[in-house]
C-alpha cells in the first residue's frame, strides 16, 4: 500500500506540541518514533518537560472560561465538526496508526476510526443534554437545585495500543462536559494524536481547549499527573503506572479515572457452538496482536470440547500471515516495540520453564520479518493457576488454555485473579448464560461474542483493572461535578 501524500508530508514535518493553539518545539530533547514492522526510525517528536507541562496547563486553564462560555449548541457543533474531519481523513489517520503502532490499516479502518468518529458525535449530542435537577426539599420558602459543572482542566494520559481511539475516549466526554484538556499520547505512537491536533485547529476550537504534549512517562507524563493545576487525570495503561498516577494525584487530591490491565477469562462450555467459539477465542486474544486490555488471555475449555477447540485454534493460528500493517495481505502486524517483544517472549519463556507446553508460536518472525517486532500467535497449554502466565498481563498474542469439567469450579478459577476487566462465555443454555454472567467479577461480560464495543456501552474494570467507566453516559459523569444551589425565597 502506498502512503498517502499528506501522510508522507506529515511524518517528515517538525511540529512539536500544541499549546494554546500554537505548535511549540518544547524545552527538552526529542524521542525517536519507530516503525515496528521494520525497526526503522520514522521521525522524532519533542520530549516535553515539566516547563512545557506548566505552559500547557496554563493554556488549558485560560481556555476554561472561553470554552464554558460558548453556548452548548456551539460546543456541540465544534465536536461534531471534528468527527466529520476525522471521517474525511480516516485513510490518513489509519495509515498513521499503522505506521507507528504496527496495526493493520484494515483493522484501523474497521475498528479504531469508526469508533473514534462515533465518540465525537455521541458526546457532541450530550453537550445540550447535561441537566441539573430541582430538589424536592421540605423546608418552606427555599428553592434548591443542582448544576452539573465541569471539573476544570483534565490531564489525559493514553497508551499506544489504540493510539487515536484512546485520545477520543478521553476527549469526547471531557470536552462535552465543558472541561479543557492537556493530552499526552504514548511516546511510541504520537503521530495520529498530533494529526488530530491539526484537525482540532481546523475545526475551529478556541486555542487552549485541547493541548497536546508529547514525551515519555517520566519526563512528560509524571509532571502532568502531579500538576496541581490539573483537576482530573484520566489514564489508560499499566496497573503499575496507575498506582503512580494515584500517588501523584495526592498533591491536590485530583479526581482520577484508571483503565488498567486485565487477564480476562473466556469460558467455552460443552453446549457452545464450537465454530463461533473458536473464532471468538481467536479474535479475543489475537486481535491487535493481543495488545488489548480486554484480551481473552485465559481460555477455559470444557473437557468435552477442549481437544477439538485447541486443535482448531492452533490450525487457525498457524494460518496467520504476519507482515507490515500497510500490506493488504497481512493478517497480523508486529508488536509495538522491541521492549514489548522482549516482554512477551519473556512471558512465554517463563511459562516453558514452569512446565507449560507451547503448542504453536512463541517465537519471533524470521526472514524478512526479523528486523521488525513480530511474534507468531501463540497457544500455551498445561498451565495451572499458580503460574505467572495465568496471572500476569502478557499484552501480546499469547493465550493460555486450561480445562474444566464443572461450572462452579470454572467460575471460581475465572475469578481467582487480581484483575476484573472483562470475561467471555460461550454457551447455548440461557439459564447458564445469566447465572455465569452474574457470577463473574468483571466490568463487561460478553456472551457468544467477545470484544464488542459501542459508544453507548460503558466499560471499565472491577478490582485492579481500574476506577470508573469509559464510554456511554457514565463516562460523561466522570468529567462532571455537581453543585447544589440554595435560594431563600422569603
Ligand atoms: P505505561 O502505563 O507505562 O504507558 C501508558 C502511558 O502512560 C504512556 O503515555 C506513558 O508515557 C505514560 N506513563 C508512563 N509512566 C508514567 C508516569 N510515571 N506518570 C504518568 N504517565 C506515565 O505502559 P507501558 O510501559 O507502555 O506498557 C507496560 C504494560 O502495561 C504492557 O505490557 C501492558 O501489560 C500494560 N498496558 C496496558 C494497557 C491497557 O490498555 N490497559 C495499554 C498499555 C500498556
Ligand atoms: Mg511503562
Amino acid at each position: 500500500m502506498q502512503l498517502l501524500d499528506p501522510v508522507n508530508r506529515f511524518v517528515a514535518a517538525d511540529r512539536g506540541g500544541l499549546i494554546g493553539g500554537e505548535w511549540v518545539p518544547g524545552s527538552g530533547g526529542t524521542i525517536d518514533v519507530e516503525n515496528p514492522a521494520t525497526g526503522t526510525i520514522l521521525t522524532s517528536v519533542a520530549n516535553m518537560t515539566a516547563t512545557d507541562v506548566d505552559a500547557a496547563v496554563d493554556a488549558a486553564r485560560r481556555a476554561l472560561p472561553v470554552w464554558r462560555g460558548l453556548p452548548p449548541t456551539e460546543r456541540a457543533q465544534l465536536m461534531w465538526r471534528l468527527g466529520d474531519l476525522i471521517a474525511e481523513r480516516a485513510d490518513e489517520l489509519a495509515q498513521l496508526d499503522a505506521l507507528d503502532n504496527g496495526k493493520t490499516v484494515g483493522d484501523a479502518l474497521a475498528v479504531d476510526l469508526p469508533l473514534t468518529i462515533e465518540i465525537f458525535r455521541y458526546y457532541a449530542g450530550w453537550v445540550t443534554k447535561i441537566e441539573g435537577r430541582q430538589l424536592p426539599i421540605s423546608i418552606p420558602d427555599f428553592h434548591a437545585y443542582t448544576r452539573r459543572e465541569p471539573m476544570g482542566v483534565v490531564g489525559a494520559i493514553v497508551p499506544w495500543n489504540f493510539p487515536l481511539l484512546m485520545c477520543a475516549y478521553k476527549l469526547g466526554p471531557a470536552l462535552a462536559a465543558g472541561n479543557t484538556v492537556v493530552l499526552k499520547p504514548a511516546e511510541q505512537t504520537p503521530l495520529s494524536a498530533l494529526r488530530l491536533g491539526e484537525l482540532i485547529i481546523e475545526a475551529g476550537f478556541p486555542p487552549g481547549v485541547v493541548n497536546i504534549i508529547t514525551g515519555d512517562g517520566p519526563t512528560t507524563g509524571a509532571p502532568l499527573a502531579a500538576h496541581t493545576g490539573v483537576d482530573k487525570v484520566s489514564f489508560t495503561g499499566d496497573y503499575q503506572t496507575g498506582r503512580k498516577i494515584l500517588d501523584a494525584s495526592q498533591g491536590n487530591l485530583k479526581r482520577v479515572t484508571l483503565e488498567l490491565g486485565g487477564k480476562s477469562p473466556n469460558i467455552v462450555f460443552p453446549d457452545a457452538q464450537l465454530e463461533a467459539a473458536v473464532d471468538g477465542a481467536f479474535g479475543s486474544v489475537f486481535f491487535n496482536q493481543g495488545q488489548c486490555c480486554i484480551a481473552g488471555s485465559r481460555l477455559f475449555a470444557h473437557e468435552a470440547i477442549a481437544d477439538e477447540l485447541v486443535e482448531r485454534l492452533v490450525a487457525k493460528a498457524e494460518g496467520i500471515v504476519l507482515g507490515s500493517g500497510l500490506d493488504d495481505r497481512t493478517d497480523m502486524g508486529p508488536l509495538v516495540s522491541a521492549v514489548q517483544l522482549d516482554r512477551v517472549l519473556g512471558h512465554v519463556e517463563r511459562a516453558r520453564q514452569d512446565g507449560a507446553t507451547v503448542l504453536t508460536g512463541g517465537e519471533r518472525g524470521e526472514g524478512t520479518l526479523a528486523a521488525g517486532h513480530f511474534v507468531r500467535p501463540t497457544v500455551v497449554t498445561d498451565v495451572d493457576s499458580s503460574m505467572p502466565i495465568m496471572n500476569d498481563e502478557v499484552f501480546g498474542p499469547v493465550v493460555a488454555v486450561s480445562r474444566f469439567t464443572d461450572e462452579a469450579d470454572v467460575v471460581e478459577r475465572a475469578n481467582d485473579i487480581r484483575f476484573g476487566l472483562a470475561a467471555g462465555i460461550w454457551t447455548t443454555d440461557v439459564r447458564r448464560t445469566h447465572r455465569v454472567a452474574a457470577a463473574l467479577q468483571a466490568g463487561t461480560v460478553w456472551v457468544n461474542t467477545y470484544g464488542m464495543f459501542d459508544v453507548a456501552a460503558p466499560y471499565g474494570g472491577y478490582k485492579m483493572s481500574g476506577y470508573g467507566r469509559e464510554l456511554g453516559e457514565e463516562s460523561l459523569d466522570a468529567y462532571l461535578q455537581s453543585k447544589t444551589v440554595w435560594v431563600n425565597l422569603a
